[in-house]
């Protein structure tokens, strides 16, 4: 197949021209420790390592830059004070853009850092203790990340979208004794109950803390615990707080991710490796100039929000965009808005925001300036050419080259994208791999597959982002990853590489689906749908969806006697929102008497995937069915889009 190609602007040829590029990454390969030893040298160390990787894939033990000693709160801030104390920061644009924005320099965001840091000793965090950040988008929620990390505290954010169920399980899970929010927060004009949500989650069981720091951001009222719950501005202050010591395998934070079972897991990385990923990919993939000013709109509750709003950008002493609120209020050209305010050079969001947009016409995007955009990114699902196009044609005038990143929450980083200037662009394809990143294909028997071939995207070797671990579940984390094909990282994506080396990746074959861009594990939608009293079984597949990618489809079957109507579908939607998050709420419930079953009682998701797709042409071998009349059933049964 010939993929159209987009050639690389010429003009964009600064840090890496293809031959440069293909030069640096056999080099990667060939000569790796050295290669890594170089690239730790983008960050200070108290001990410089003596050696980049020593890591095993059987039995699995990751380690990179074991020996090195750092602290990536220095890195990120206290290191860049002396030349570029007041270059800007962080540029806050808040959710209502008749509120002020603030715009905080390296020096006046170090200060914040400190102060949050004391507040974080003053109520009794530690060293190794783990600290729960639940917190709107705004320059506090990065500066308590960078505090955690500036005395050795391991920070779990949890996204401010979830539900209080959610984040006492999270909470739970990694025994947090500490967590960090707001009095509330503001999304399209729309008030998010942080602080209430957070009281509500710390009444579920093992979800106790000793201490809430609550930030005032929308001065909304809260309920007040007393001893438990303290104001960051009565406890914050400018002592001396110096940088704690951290060995480069000291753990920097747990996020935790959705998988195709069990509960979400806390994916753990850890401070040198992770730090140099960052600053490394952020460099190269941007191709980040000092008069940049750059905004990644993902949310710090996200992988995407850790490397790309927190870590990468200040490691890399370069200037950002944070924003508080949504991309269609107060209308369809918000963004657009804001990269004309702040003069925004390089834009890196997700797809489903890109399609929800160009639904919206090109008059909000051609109604705006645009002039300062240079490179345009996206990230967290496959983008449909279409949408590819219009992001490039209409919000880039043509002129920006488009980075499209593959990675993932384990991956730390970006691994897969073509490099601006180096590389022509096809759209709909992520590109190549990037610098130390060995990407292979194998079939379903685990068979590498050479040259142009379909098959799963494992990694052949480490790369210092890697995660180490599933916190407290390290058998966990080599079942999910290591397992299926020994010897090899899978990422449970498939993935097809064309003539030219391209991947494009074709989604999930695990049963996890993609929401606009959030990963979601089925099994957990279909928990919340069976804590209802009336549900006996629930099955849950993604199916394509205009805006979100996929959306979720519930296949549900009720106990004998309840029949299905309107207020149970809406009964079921709300519990699965108060179980997970308004994320997860489902799109399709689809009530039937029976789920396709073999005679051994497995849920034949196949076929439930096929008729979710409204594809009965193909629905494969239904010979092994315990009730082949089920299919008919549930054919007869579809919900409509
Ligand atoms: C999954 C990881 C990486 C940050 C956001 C999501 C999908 C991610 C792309 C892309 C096609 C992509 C994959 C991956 N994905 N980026 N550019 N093209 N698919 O992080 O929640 O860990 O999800 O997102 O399926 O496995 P995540």
């Amino acid at each position: 197949m010939t993929d159209s190609l987009v050639r690389a602007p010429e003009t964009d040829r600064t840090h890496a021209t293809p031959e440069q590029y293909a030069e640096r990454y056999a080099r990667s390969l060939s000569d790796n420790d050295a290669f890594w030893l170089e690239e730790a040298r983008r960050l200070d160390w108290v001990t410089a390592p003596s050696k980049a990787g020593n890591w095993s894939y059987d039995p699995v033990d990751i380690r990179w830059y074991d020996d090195g000693v750092l602290n990536l709160c220095h890195n990120a801030l206290d290191r860049h004070l002396d030349a570029r104390g007041e270059k800007v920061a962080l540029h806050f644009e808040p959710d209502d853009p008749e509120s002020e924005a603030r715009t905080l320099t390296y020096r006046e965001l170090h200060r914040e850092v400190v102060r949050i840091a004391n507040a974080l000793k003053a109520i009794g965090v530690k060293k190794g203790d783990r600290v729960t950040i639940y917190m709107p988008m705004i320059p506090e929620g990065t500066a308590a990340m960078l505090a955690c990390a500036r005395i050795g505290a391991i920070h779990s954010v949890v996204f401010g979208g979830f539900s209080p169920e959610a984040l006492a399980g999270r909470i739970a899970d990694c025994e947090s004794r500490f967590v960090i929010t707001a009095d509330g927060g503001l999304r399209g004009g729309k008030p998010v109950p942080l602080k209430d949500n957070v009281d509500a989650a710390l009444e579920r069981p093992g979800a106790g803390v000793e201490a809430v720091l609550v930030v005032r951001h929308t001065g909304c009222e809260v309920n007040w615990t007393e001893g438990r719950d303290f104001w960051l501005a009565d406890k914050a202050n400018d002592a001396d707080c110096p940088c704690e010591e951290m060995k480069a395998e000291d753990p920097l934070f747990i996020l935790y991710t959705s998988g195709s079972t069990g509960k979400p897991k806390g994916v753990l990385h850890t401070t040198g490796g992770y730090g140099v990923w960052a600053a490394l990919t952020f460099h190269y993939v941007f191709d980040v100039r000092p008069e940049d000013i750059f905004w990644c709109t993902a949310d710090i509750g996200w992988i995407t929000g850790h490397s790309y709003v927190a870590y990468g950008p200040l490691l890399n002493g370069a200037s950002q965009v944070i924003f508080e609120g949504v991309p269609n209020y107060p209308d369809a050209g918000r963004f657009w808005d804001v990269v004309d305010k702040y003069g925004v050079s390089i834009f890196y969001t997700a797809p489903t925001a890109i399609r929800a947009l160009m639904r919206e016409g090109d008059g909000p995007v051609t109604s705006r300036d645009r002039s300062s955009l240079r490179l345009l990114g996206t990230v967290g699902e496959p983008i449909n050419p279409e949408a590819w196009r219009w992001y490039h044609e209409v919000v880039g005038s043509g002129r920006c080259p488009i980075v499209d990143t593959w990675w993932q929450t384990e991956t730390g980083g970006i691994m897969i994208t073509t490099l601006p200037g180096a590389h022509d662009m096809k759209p709909g394809a992520a590109g190549k791999a990037l610098f130390g990143v060995e990407p292979v294909l194998v079939d379903g028997e685990g068979k590498l597959l050479e040259g142009a071939a379909e098959g799963n995207l494992c990694m052949a070797r480490s790369w210092p982002g890697q995660a180490r671990t599933v916190y407290g579940d390290h058998q966990r984390f080599v079942d999910t990853y290591f397992s299926t094909f020994p010897g090899r990282y899978f990422s449970g994506d498939g993935c097809r590489r064309d003539e030219d080396g391209y991947h494009w990746i074709t989604g999930r074959v695990d049963d996890v689906i993609n929401v606009s861009g959030h990963r979601m594990g089925t099994a957990e939608v279909e928990s919340a749908l069976v804590l209802h009293p009336t549900v006996a079984e629930a099955a849950v597949v993604g199916y394509p969806h205009d805006i979100k990618g996929q959306g979720i489809y519930c296949f549900v079957t009720l106990v004998a006697g309840e029949e299905p109507d309107d207020a149970l579908e809406r009964e079921l939607k709300a519990q699965v929102r108060s179980e997970i998050g308004p994320i997860a709420t489902p799109d399709l419930i689809h009530f039937t008497p029976a789920l396709p079953k073999t005679r051994s009682g497995k849920i034949m998701r196949r076929i439930l995937r096929k008729i979710a797709e409204n594809d009965y042409d193909s629905l494969g071998d239904t010979s092994t069915l315990a009730d082949p009349g089920v299919v008919d059933a549930l054919i007869a049964g579809r919900r409509n889009r």
